[in-house]
């Protein structure tokens, strides 16, 4: 977690560099930000508990400038956030600062032998500041070299970025197990945690990958391997625009990307698609023969991404005919899973640096399987790692509730399962073409809900205080209420609870009294009178229902509070539709209540921390 930056260069403008590349990180943790600059001889840090614009105040002054610098957005894992926890952190003498992004796992065995064996003393609680101090105990005017020392005690998944009080003219950084780049400017250069940090300067990058180091001048960056061998990188040229990444006139990057919805899903589909509706495979080679082969698909992910492999569970198994298991990728890590080379292992993820994501990836590579991941975050480490990626084409991502990453990963999903079972003969032509159809048919669909904005404020309005929400469904309409409730709790902190609809009388139906809000999405036409009488049992006991449902299944408003109802579309593509009113409930009702809905407390865009 955390985003880190750094700039060297011959302007001074070190500051202005870092702060605008922090204000794009923040999607990776505001819990405090810091800078440090080198100035002359000596490094001078400031720090400050809260979002960038706290630092800003405090840093105003023409006499805090400098050519050489880092920065960092803070996610607080050890130590609460405050002023001291923050980083930068530097040894006792202050010759040497470091950000950090990750975890010290040996930190308290290093911190008790430093204070042991050196006398150190620890301002803060945090894992980061024993990098600090070790790079200081083996400095001998060489920052490299002191910087791979300490690395060599160090356990456990970073990004650094040092300077040094005697080396005006360095920065070293290093990469293990999380995200870092470098940027490659005119008589300047860059480190971030990543690339949108760097846009505003620079469209040169290498992609550095794990257990290697960067020493930076202003004129050249190096990049050494794990034994110290120079390594020679391709630059990656960044072709996205950075605009991409403004508000573009909404209030809240959430209903900005809830309305780049249709665009994301077009883009995501026709860049897989030929002029004759065939898949486009783009480099992945997927033979009827290893479709055949496969006798298990486990889809691993965390989050939004994990409700939105409960929907690719059912299209693959419903295509391709193939048993599906879907995992929170946590619990998928430690389990020892039945994986093989006959498994299709599929990660979905949008940062495509989830941890935990990762590590169940390798954890599946190790055992043989087949990797293929689906991710938004071009040359991520999930999809550096994959065999294959199924890029979703959503854009950047900002707010830290996943919105048009989620509808674009159902439709990648959606395609995978086409793909599949056309190719192994389970569906023809017909269905296939049919199929085809509809998708190509929801980027206007959606736009339908998002004209009905007006119409879900006004409900979101209404029950806006509701303290227990409730979402239920059947089918696919069961792995969207997982992502409607997700969105309620995430950014208006409001407890609520998903589950089937047909489980809901084994038990949690005794939460269930006069007022209670329930979301019944009723979306499936084959399961639409079992659905009804579900909502006549949560009637029957006062709640307040709203309904979701296919234009045409008016039935369902005797029974309800409210509708909203979608376009009609086939049953298996429902949750593309379904979920846009949630999405738009939970940002109103975040709203209404005063929430920070880009930036909800306690949460990050992308978790690189076990
Ligand atoms: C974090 C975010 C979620 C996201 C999850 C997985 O918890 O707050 O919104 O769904 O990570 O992220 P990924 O980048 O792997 O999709």
């Amino acid at each position: 977690m955390c985003g880190i930056v750094g700039y060297i260069g011959t302007d001074n403008n070190a500051k202005e560099v870092i702060i605008e590349g922090l204000k794009r990180l923040e999607y990776r943790g505001y819990d405090s930000a810091g800078i440090a600059l080198h100035k002359g001889s000596v490094i001078e840090t400031r720090k400050h508990v809260g979002e960038i614009s706290n630092l800003e105040k405090i840093i105003g002054d023409k006499d805090f400038e400098s050519t050489l610098g880092i920065g960092h957005t803070r996610w607080a894992t050890h130590g609460a956030p405050s002023d001291v926890n923050s980083h930068p952190h530097s040894n006792m003498d202050n010759t040497v600062t470091v950000v950090h992004n990750g975890i010290i796992e040996n930190y308290v065995e290093l911190r008790e032998w430093l204070t042991s064996e050196y006398g150190i003393k620890f301002k803060s609680d945090t894992d980061t500041e024993v990098i600090a101090h070790l790079i200081g105990i083996y400095y001998d005017g060489d920052l490299h070299k002191a910087v791979n020392r300490a690395v060599e005690d160090m356990r456990g998944a970073y990004a650094i970025g040092v300077i040094a009080a005697d080396e005006p003219d360095k920065m070293v950084a290093v990469r293990k197990d999380a995200p870092l780049v470098a940027g490659i400017g005119e008589g300047c250069n860059f480190i971030a945690s990543d690339i949108p940090a760097l846009l505003k300067y620079v469209r040169k990058i290498y992609l550095i990958e794990n257990n290697e180091t960067v020493v930076l001048t202003k004129d050249k960056i190096t990049i050494y391997d794990e034994k110290q061998k120079v390594v020679k990188r391709e630059v990656f040229h960044v072709t996205w625009d950075a605009d991409a990444a403004e508000k573009g006139g909404y209030d809240h990057f959430m209903m900005k990307e809830i309305h780049e919805q249709p665009h994301g899903l077009s883009e995501t589909l026709n860049r897989r698609l030929n002029d004759d509706n065939t898949i486009k495979l783009d480099g992945i080679s997927m033979t009827k023969e290893d479709i055949e082969g496969f006798n298990k698909v486990y889809i691993v992910a965390c989050g939004t991404a994990y409700h939105a492999g409960l929907v690719g569970k059912a299209a693959i198994e419903k295509m391709a005919k193939i048993p599906v298991e879907v995992d929170i990728a946590s619990e998928f890590r430690y389990r020892d899973p039945f994986v093989d080379d006959k498994t299709l292992f599929i990660a979905i993820s949008q940062s495509g640096e989830t941890l935990d994501t990762l590590a169940a990836l390798r954890e599946a590579k190790k055992k043989g399987a087949r990797i293929f991941s689906v991710v938004n975050v071009v040359g991520s480490s999930i999809a550096r790692e994959s065999d294959d990626v199924f890029y979703t084409w959503a854009g950047p991502e900002i707010a830290v509730a996943s919105t048009k990453a989620y509808t674009t990963q159902l439709m990648c999903m959606y395609l995978i399962a086409l793909y599949m079972g056309h190719t192994k003969g389970v569906i023809d032509k017909e269905y296939y073409d049919m199929f085809i159809g509809e998708l190509k048919a929801i980027p206007d669909k959606l736009q339908l809900i998002l004209d009905k904005q007006d119409e879900i404020e006004a409900i979101a309005k209404k029950y806006k205080r509701k303290d227990d929400v409730f979402y239920i469904g059947r089918g696919v309409d069961s792995g969207v209420s997982y992502e409607g409730s997700l969105k309620l709790k995430e950014i208006s902190y409001i407890n609520s609870f998903a589950i089937a609809a047909g489980e809901l009388k084994h038990g949690t139906i005794a939460l269930i009294e006069d007022g209670t809000l329930v979301f019944a999405l009723a979306t499936q036409n084959f399961l639409f009178e079992k659905m009804i009488s579900n909502i006549q049992e949560i009637k029957a006991r006062g709640a307040n229902v709203i309904g979701i449902a296919k234009e045409g299944n008016t039935d369902i408003e005797t029974q309800s509070s409210e509708v909203i109802y979608i376009p009609d579309c086939i049953d298996e593509v429902t949750p593309l539709l379904s979920v846009v009113p949630l999405q738009i409930y939970a940002y109103y009702v975040a709203k209404f209540r005063g929430c920070n809905i880009d930036k909800p407390k306690n949460l990050a865009k992308s978790v690189t921390v076990e």
